[in-house]
Formats: structure tokens, sequence, C-alpha cells
């Protein structure tokens, strides 16, 4: 299988380096390799799909009412360009005030189609080629194409995998005169995990030491995509409230459980350091990067995207009932305190072939392989609850046959 995951760009010298480099990447190639591998039976009647973040029951009628209610032209600059609505900042700003209780301004909000630019956006408003991106494993499988393909160089350290936490002490040990930005996901893809104040507290101290000790800032971007998908009344705290050089990105497409329809933002606190000639930088690469923004319907709706969210609920029973029934089966694994994700510690050290297990099963899950964190698989609470139900006998037989339950 190993061929499958490697690409023969890196030895052609008649494209650029940056672009081979991108195409190279080992875990995504691995993660389009499983996808092709799997992308035939995904879609069959009876398959328990626990992949990718993606809706497997239609889109909420409040969903559709925020983008139809937007359609019908107002005036004839409906849908002429449109950089950052105000409205559409103005909504944003509010709703982050609530949420972390600080006075965001609607100016700080630059709208992005969804959280993969506003991540991109950030590392490049802040590093020059050849700086360093700190990151923990297992990551979203995504952060090492955006960091390669701004130039910089992607430098991982491991969570703490017992208590899924943020390992500190790797961090520190990873930084050198060139790290720019350390990325923080909270609530974490993969893992569930959400770092309480007191760990962000310790971070915002040792980065404020480590970029006196450079004498350079080393910014932090909070990847805050899963901020209100949080359970049991839980509430989230992000690294902004500790550390004033954050850079926040966040999407609406989880929130809705719509990742199809692109937008997000990044935003500054407003207590960055030099925020008004962030905000001119900021805004010239929205435009730059390829003009960045979401389009204008998307903008529109908002305000109303703004009031509402998909049924965390709904999320929390399924996350409830899997977390009960694989502990019962003999399974280990932590009880997610947010995001969509189930890390699951994998029964037999080879996660791929127990992956398998469960694909001749019809249930399919994400390898730890590909988070770069052997020995775990991940699970989406995305499945609908009749998935939920259908996967448990082969949940319970691939762990029987594995000789762990
Ligand atoms: C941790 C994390 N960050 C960012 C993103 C990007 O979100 P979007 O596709 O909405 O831009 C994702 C999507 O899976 C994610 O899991």
């Amino acid at each position: 299988m190993a061929n499958l995951y490697e690409s023969n760009l890196s030895t052609r010298v008649d494209f650029p380096a940056r672009a081979r480099a991108v195409a190279s990447i080992p875990s995504l190639l691995r993660l389009q390799a499983f996808l092709r591998m799997h992308a035939q039976r995904q879609h069959e009647p009876g398959i328990c799909d626990f992949t990718l973040g993606n809706p497997h029951q239609m889109p909420q009628e409040a969903y559709v009412a925020a983008l139809r209610n937007q359609l019908e032209p107002r005036n004839e600059l409906w849908f002429a360009y449109k950089s950052n609505g105000v409205e559409a900042q103005q909504a944003a700003a509010a709703s982050l005030q609530r949420l972390l209780e600080m006075p965001f301004e609607p100016a700080d909000i630059h709208l992005t189609t969804g959280g993969f630019t506003a991540i991109a956006m950030a590392l490049k408003a802040v590093a020059d080629p050849g700086d360093e991106v700190i990151y923990s494993l297992p990551p979203w499988f995504l952060y090492e194409p955006i960091i390669t393909e701004a130039g910089l160089v992607p430098v991982k350290v491991l969570i703490d995998t017992e208590t899924f936490d943020l390992d500190l002490m790797a961090i520190a040990s990873a930084i050198t005169p060139r790290t720019r930005v350390v990325i923080v996901n909270s609530p974490n893809n993969p893992t569930g995990r959400i770092y309480p104040p007191a760990l962000l507290v310790k971070l915002a101290a040792m980065l404020e030491l480590a970029s006196e000790r450079n004498g350079r800032r080393i910014y932090l971007l909070s990847d805050e995509a899963y901020n209100r998908i949080v359970y049991d009344g839980v509430r989230f705290h992000s690294p902004a409230e500790y550390y004033p050089n954050t850079l926040l990105a966040y999407s609406y497409g989880k929130t809705h459980l719509a990742p199809g329809q692109r937008i997000g933002y990044l935003a500054l606190p407003p207590t960055m350091p030099d925020r008004d000639a962030l905000r001119e930088i900021l805004s010239a690469l929205q435009v730059a990067m390829g003009w960045i923004y979401p389009n204008a319907l998307m903008q529109y709706a908002l305000p109303a995207l703004e009031t509402f969210s998909i049924d965390v609920g709904q999320l929390q029973r399924k996350r409830d009932r899997l977390y009960e029934e694989l502990t019962g089966m003999g399974y280990r694994l932590h009880r997610p305190e947010g995001s969509f994700y189930l890390f699951v510690n994998s029964p037999v050290p080879d996660d791929e072939a127990f992956t398998e297990s469960l694909a001749i099963r019809d249930v399919f899950v994400l390898p730890g392989v590909l988070f770069e964190t052997p020995g775990f698989f991940r699970i989406s609470l995305t499945a609908n609850e009749e998935m939920v139900e259908r996967s448990l006998p082969a949940f319970a037989e691939a762990i029987r046959l594995a000789g762990a339950g």
C-alpha cells in the first residue's frame, strides 16, 4: 500500500519547488489515497460513514431559509463585488462578544471563505517564508499543506496522549529563533478536548517568555472552527482571553454542518498590539490572496446564521451512546467535550488493519496514521443516528476478533 502514498513529484524539477512540496506531503497523500479507496462504497446503502465531518441528514430548514431570504436582489448592487460587509462584521463581532465576553470590534472581523482561508491568511499576515509554525499531533490534517503553501516550515509536537492536553514542555522545547506561530485548536479535531483556562494561562506565559527571549513576537493562531460545538453546557474559553497576540480563525461550516457553503473569518481581539497595522495587512491579503471574501449571499445571510446552530443536543446524544457502548465493549476512549469527534485507542497497534476490519463490516472510520498518530482511530459524530445503531454490532465484533474485548 505504501506506494499509494508516495508522489513522484519531489524529483521533478520542471515544476516550482513549493508546488511540488505541497503536492508531496505524505499525510495529504495518505488521506487522498484513503478517501479514494473508500469512495466507491462510501455512499452505498448500509454503510456507516464515520469518516469526515460531513452531514448525513438533510440541512436544517432555518439554514435554507436564511439563504433563501437573501436570494432576491434588493438593489442593483446586490451581487456586486463584496468585501467585508459591515452588517456581517457587526453580527459576527456581537456574537463573539457574547461568547468570549470580550469587546471585539466589527472592523476586526475579516471575512473569509471559511476556516481554511482564515488560517492561511493569518499565517501569511505574520510569518515570512522560512519561519516555523508549531502545532500538535494529532492535528487537523490540512495544517501541513496550508503551512507549506505559505513557504513556512511545519514543526510538529505530540500532545499528551493520556490526557489529550497540549504538552507544554514539548511545545517549549520545539521553539527556536525562527518560531513565529503556534497553532492551538480547541475544541480539538480529532481529540474532542477543550483546553482548560489553567493550561491556556501557562501557554500564554510560556509564549510571552519565549517571544522576549527571541526578541521577536510569537503569535498564537487559535483555530476555533468548533467553538460553538460544545457539550454538557461547558463554557468555551479561547486562548485570545489569555494571550493578546492571538489571531482567531472561525468557520460557520461546523456550526451549521454546511461546510460547502463557505464562510468564516479571522478576528483580532481588542487586546492585540499593533491592531491598526494588522488590520491594514489583513485587508490587503483578503484581496491579494484571490478575493477570499465569502460570496455576497453568504454575507447577507450571516446575521441570521448567528442566531442558531445545528442540534448540538443530538450530537451529544450520539456522543453519549457511542461512548457508553464502546466503553462497555472494552474500547479505551475519552468522552469528548466538544467538536464532532471521538478519538479512540485502537485495540491493536496497527490502526490501519483495525479500521480495515471495521470497513469490511461496513463501518468506515479514519485510522490514526492519517493524523500522524498511529494506535488510534477517529469517529465522526456527524454520522446519523441510524448509522450509530447499525454500527454497534460491527464495533463489538471487531474488538472481540482483535482479542481485546
Ligand atoms: C480543526 C479544523 N480547522 C479548520 C477547518 C476548516 O473548516 P472549513 O472547511 O469550514 O473552512 C476544519 C474542517 O474540518 C477543522 O476540522
